[in-house]
Formats: structure tokens, sequence, C-alpha cells
């Protein structure tokens, strides 16, 4: 049967790091169904079909990679696609504390799910979507760390020098 696994996320907007997650993750599944959650009660700086609509264009490298909305719970959102597996990446130790929680949540509700973390490139250890977002607010340069469909995005909104 088809190995097929969740990657799920805010990607608010997309950077490198979750990328290069992507990339990995693609390598290893047949199939890896990049969810986006909406519906939450974060407030995001992009709507979620201006979210998917940037990581429509950042994945097009990717074949097996398939892109999807979700709200409500994660273990149900699995359930609905037939797998068990999630796919989290971990940057550094501080992730832990926030994985382990929501790895424990989620095995409480679906004892069967399992996630699989995986690591991203060293030189993606510092860089979150808050961290994009915040230096583009400042009109900062984000081309190195997010896909251009990111970045062209955040241009568009705050603005370039
Ligand atoms: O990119 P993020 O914001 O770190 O992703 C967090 C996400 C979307 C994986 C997590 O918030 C989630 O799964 N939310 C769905 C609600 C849910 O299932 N909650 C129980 C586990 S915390």
């Amino acid at each position: 049967m088809p190995k097929k696994a969740i990657y799920p996320g805010s990607f608010d907007p997309i950077t490198n790091g979750h990328l290069d997650i992507i990339e990995r993750a693609a390598q290893i599944f047949d199939e890896v169904i990049v969810a986006v959650l909406h519906n939450d009660a974060k407030q995001h700086l992009f709507p979620v079909e201006q979210r998917m609509e940037i990581l429509r264009a950042a994945l097009q490298h990717i074949p097996n990679a398939v892109l999807q909305t979700f709200d409500g719970l994660l273990a149900d959102f699995a359930e609905a696609s037939g797998t068990n597996l999630v796919i989290r990446g971990l940057r550094v130790v501080s992730d832990f504390d926030y994985e382990f929680q929501i790895t424990l949540t989620n095995r409480q509700l679906k004892p069967d799910l399992e996630t699989v973390f995986l690591m991203t490139d060293a030189k993606y250890s510092f860089l979150s979507s808050s961290v994009v977002r915040q230096i583009a607010s400042f009109r900062g340069n984000i081309e190195q760390l997010v896909p251009p469909a990111s970045a062209a995005a955040l241009k568009n909104k705050f603005g370039s020098r």
C-alpha cells in the first residue's frame, strides 16, 4: 500500500525551512499531504486561499506533494485522509516542548497516530514564518529565507526597499 503522510501547519507563509522538510518527506513517503490549517484562533497574515496559492507555486517541483486545507482536529483529518502518519519538522531543542505536547495530544485522540520528526537543514534552524513576517514588515530582505512566491506576497503586502 502506498505510504501517505500529512505535513500540517499554518504556512503563513511557507519558508525555505518548511520546503526543506517537504522535500525530505517526499523522498520517504509516496504521498505527502501538505495540510493547511484554517479557521483556527490564530490571526494570520495571509488568508488561507492566499497561503494555498503561495504553496501551490512553491511546491510545483514536488509531484508527490498534495495540497489540502483542514479545520478542526488534525486527528480527525488524518482519519478522513486514510493515514496515521504525521510529519513535523524540528529545528532546535526549544521546539521539543511544543511538539511533545501536540504529539501526545494527538495520540490521546487517536492512539494509532504516529508523528515522524524530520530535522531541517542547520542553515534553517533559526527560521520561522514569524521571523520572516517581522523582517518583511520592516521591509528587510527575505529573499534568501522563503520561496519566490512567499517573497512576492510579502513584498506586495509590506513593500520593499
Ligand atoms: O505551523 P504550526 O502553526 O506550528 O502548526 C500547528 C498545527 C496546525 C499542526 C496544530 O495547531 C494543529 O494540528 N491544529 C489542529 C487542531 C488540533 O488537532 N489540535 C490538537 C493538537 S494540538
